[in-house]
């Protein structure tokens, strides 16, 4: 509890260009909180160079991340926005829960075992630990609930883990946090090979449409989606193309499989493509306006990063001394 008020965190790493699986899995939401919980939203950079990173891009990554937080609805004067690095309370909490994070938990982590796959000459030891950091962040702010996709469950439910058995150990010092996975268009799959995730870092450019791409492109990306046998808009077991399509759907426009699958019988999929295109698209482009104006505006950026980073730093504070008082350490 902060100020009378339940507590949300979430974070999104500055590393490539975010997907709509990133906007309508997790970011679309974020603003929907604030009124009812105190809300702590992070550019994580620090995990980010888990993966080598180009210094320059990272850097304009990080505004850019921002500046999309923002361009999202979120609002800096009801939301704490900051920057991970600048609060350096997280990387000391993360140090101390390395210590209470067991070697078995950290490896049985799926998207370890993915990335240490696709980065095999880097497997290096923050690749390991990143989920240690990860629950120091949602710790430090006593948060209660974590809004992210569902491929960082795995993770939540271990800083849950680590909570509890801190407080096991040492008496009650941290709130045990819950996942909340977003419903709607919650898994959003690729657009090449519907049975994988969207992901960001996809090497095939037509798998993944991004937050920030051209109306030309998204349109042409689901008009190249690929699509299973048969012809009719109807969400059945098995037909994973046009699954995704429907659910990117019915996450655009609020509306149910049932509503989508009325709407476009009779129809075709090249009908139905075109139609998931334009409805993202013009979902997107109020998005990437406000984006293009926070962006070009490096000093409202950083005014923005540098009160967050205050704001944050002021409760991190709090949790990070009594757990420093709890394991021993002279304060
Ligand atoms: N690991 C998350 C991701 O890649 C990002 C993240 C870091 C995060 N710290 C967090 C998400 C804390 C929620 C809470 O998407």
């Amino acid at each position: 509890m902060q100020d009378g008020r339940k507590v949300v965190f979430s974070g999104v790493q500055p590393s490539g260009n975010l997907t709509i699986g990133n906007y309508l899995g997790a970011i679309k939401n974020f603003s929907g909180f604030s009124d009812e919980y105190k809300c702590y939203y992070c550019v994580v950079d620090l995990h980010s160079i888990t993966v080598r990173q180009v210094p320059a891009e990272l850097r304009k990554r990080t505004y850019d991340t921002l500046a999309l937080y923002l361009a999202c609805g979120l609002d800096p004067d009801k939301n704490t926005v900051f920057v991970q690095s600048h609060v350096p309370a997280h990387a000391e909490l993360a140090w101390i829960l390395d210590c209470y994070t067991m070697f078995g938990e950290l490896s049985r982590m799926t998207q370890f075992k993915d990335k240490s796959a696709k980065n095999a000459q880097n497997i290096n030891a923050g690749l390991f630990t990143y989920p240690s950091l990860m629950a120091a962040d949602i710790l430090l702010y006593q948060t209660e609930m974590v809004p992210v996709g569902a491929d960082q469950k795995q993770h939540v439910e271990l800083a849950r883990d680590i909570a509890i058995r801190f407080n096991t150990i040492y008496s009650d010092t941290f709130v045990v946090p819950e996942p909340s996975i977003i419903k709607t268009g919650h898994k959003i799959m690729s657009l090449a090979e519907p049975e994988k995730k969207m992901s960001k870092s996809d090497s095939n450019e037509n798998a993944v449409v991004r937050i920030l791409d051209t109306k030309d492109t998204i349109i042409r990306k689901f008009r190249r989606a690929v699509t299973d046998s048969g012809s009719e808009i109807r969400f059945a077991e098995g037909k994973d193309g046009i699954n995704n399509l429907i659910t990117i759907y019915c996450a655009f426009t609020g509306k149910t499989v049932e509503e989508t699958e009325n709407e476009f019988s009779g129809m075709g999929y090249a009908e139905f493509k075109a139609a998931v295109g334009e409805v993202c698209a013009d979902s997107l482009a109020p998005v990437q306006e406000m984006f293009a104006k926070y962006s070009s505006d490096k000093g409202f950026l950083e005014s923005v990063m540098k009160r967050g980073a205050e704001e944050a730093s002021y409760s991190a504070r709090k949790t990070l001394s009594k757990v420093k008082r709890k394991v021993g350490f002279i304060i």
